[in-house]
């Protein structure tokens, strides 16, 4: 019954199994595109609901055509009767995958993630189509840096029909689960649903910025807001009322780093009554994107892409500006070209060292480190200037979110002029963050105490 292609498509590999479906990545020939292929799972049957659910999800996502929601190809039916639907193939991992490596993300890569998906739902919501199921799992991470928005499958049209669906309302819980067929572990988690989705209420386009406030919260906080004993305890559902009737825990409790500006704008997407959320995500929107700015110049795509790269799901491209326009220092500069290239950035870290060196302070010669190209010092106008950070009881130190030392070091990272956004990581502290203005020339230092040992922090278990 496994299909080798779904009509012009030819399945590659497996990249994914929901409870329901599998993930295929496919060829579409004779074009020779590379697509992804989600297919209802040969264990179910092709005439059961499942089956329609797939059409429905085509259908819905047709209605959609935005840069961070994934786009529908085609949809039909295998040989065997198995419906699929085709989608722009996303390289790059899920934001779950991302969380799984990095528990907590740096506060300008949580904000520029959530821009993407508020951007996303704005789309959505305005042609009245709810997503009901925001959760890391189905946030892509393109390796250009651009968030994708995946897995309709449960999304509910508020108004007007899905084309030519008469009963489609049938197939799903109010809460937008499937009940017919023994459900798989991704299904019947509320952690990410909005009180009146659990309750089985009316929901809108806010039920979705309920869930992305779990997320946002997850992503800085490295837990989620009302996770807790009774969702940990296997077999034992948290009841709905129970679990949202609480305040969440305060997210500055748990992340006394993150700019209340930010903490805000969790906290009110996470109140339980939609009135009391933002309007709409096109507001959200605007108040993510002007947080953003305040930690860094930076693209939101740019700044995810740095993170990938962090964490090690994008290979650093040596010398050469990836699409995002990220330039990364070569690692493994021993082939020619590369020799050339590194010969030549080590050049002109060495003109900015000695230039430093002429300053004032006692900066000595650059580090190269991992940091991307573009917030070293560089020879152009030998402007440089560097930042010296002193930690207790000692921390790793990202600029601009890509990892460049490890204290105690002697001599300035150097920097180019302007601001840039320092995070000190220890394994048993929360992070510390701080934006140093660095002048031409300039040597900032930061003295910090890590508060190491703080609540939740190093292992990333929420104190009961
Ligand atoms: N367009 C895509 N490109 C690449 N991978 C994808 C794509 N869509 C989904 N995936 C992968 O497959 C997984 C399951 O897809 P999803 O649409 O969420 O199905 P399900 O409804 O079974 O959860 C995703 O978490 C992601 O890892
Ligand atoms: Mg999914």
């Amino acid at each position: 019954m496994s299909e080798v292609r779904f009509g012009a498509y030819r399945i590659v590999e497996t990249i994914g199994q929901g409870a329901v479906t599998t993930l295929y990545k496919a060829v579409q020939e004779p074009l020779g595109r590379v697509v992804a292929v989600k297919a209802l799972k040969t264990q179910i049957a092709p005439t059961s609901s499942f089956g329609a659910q797939i059409e429905r999800e085509a259908k819905i996502l047709a209605g959609l055509a935005h840069p961070n929601v994934v786009l529908v190809l085609d949809h039909g039916r295998g040989a065997s009767g198995r419906p699929y639907l085709a989608l722009e193939h996303v390289d790059g991992p899920s934001l779950d995958a991302l969380l799984a490596k990095r528990k907590r993300l740096p506060v300008s890569v949580a904000i520029a993630i959530a821009i993407g998906i508020t951007r996303a739902l704005e789309h959505a919501h305005e042609r009245d189509v709810v997503h009901r199921d925001v959760k890391p799992g189905n946030v892509l991470l393109a390796k250009s840096g651009v968030v994708k928005l995946v897995d309709f499958g449960i999304a509910h049209k508020t108004r007007g029909e899905v084309e030519g669906e008469e009963h489609g309302e049938v197939l799903v819980t109010p809460s937008g689960r499937v009940t017919e067929e023994p459900l798989g572990d991704g299904f019947g988690t509320p952690a990410y649903m909005s009180p009146e989705q659990i309750l089985g209420d009316f929901v809108d386009g806010r039920s979705d910025l309920f869930s992305l406030g779990v997320v946002l919260y997850q992503m800085l906080t490295g837990t989620r807001p009302w996770e807790s004993t009774a969702e940990r305890t296997p077999g034992k559902r948290a009841g709905p009322p129970l679990q949202r009737r609480a305040p969440p825990v305060p997210l500055r409790e748990r992340a006394p780093d993150v700019p209340r500006a930010i903490d805000r704008i969790v906290m009110r997407l996470l109140e339980s009554a939609p009135s009391s959320r933002y309007a709409s995500a096109a507001v959200l929107g605007e108040k993510l994107e002007a947080a953003l700015r305040g930690s860094t110049r930076e693209p939101p795509p740019s700044v995810i892409r740095a993170a990938l790269v962090e964490a090690g799901f994008v290979a650093a491209v040596r010398g050469r500006p990836s699409s995002a326009g990220v330039e990364i220092l070569p690692a493994q500069p021993w082939s020619l070209g590369r020799v050339v290239l590194g010969f030549a950035l080590v050049l002109g870290l060495f003109l900015a060292s000695v230039l430093l060196v002429a300053r004032p302070s006692r900066a000595g010669s650059a580090r190269v480190g991992s940091a991307p190209e573009s917030l070293l010092a560089t020879t152009e106008g030998a402007s440089g200037g560097g930042l010296r950070v002193v930690a207790s009881p000692w921390a790793h130190v990202r600029v601009d979110g890509v990892l460049v030392e490890t204290t105690p070091f002697a001599r300035p990272i150097p920097l180019v002029p302007g601001r840039h956004w320092v995070q000190l990581g220890h394994p048993d502290s929360p992070p510390v963050e701080r934006e140093v203005e660095i002048g031409e020339g300039q040597i900032v230092t930061i003295d910090v105490t890590m508060p190491v040992g703080l609540s939740d922090a190093g292992t990333g278990r929420e104190s009961p």
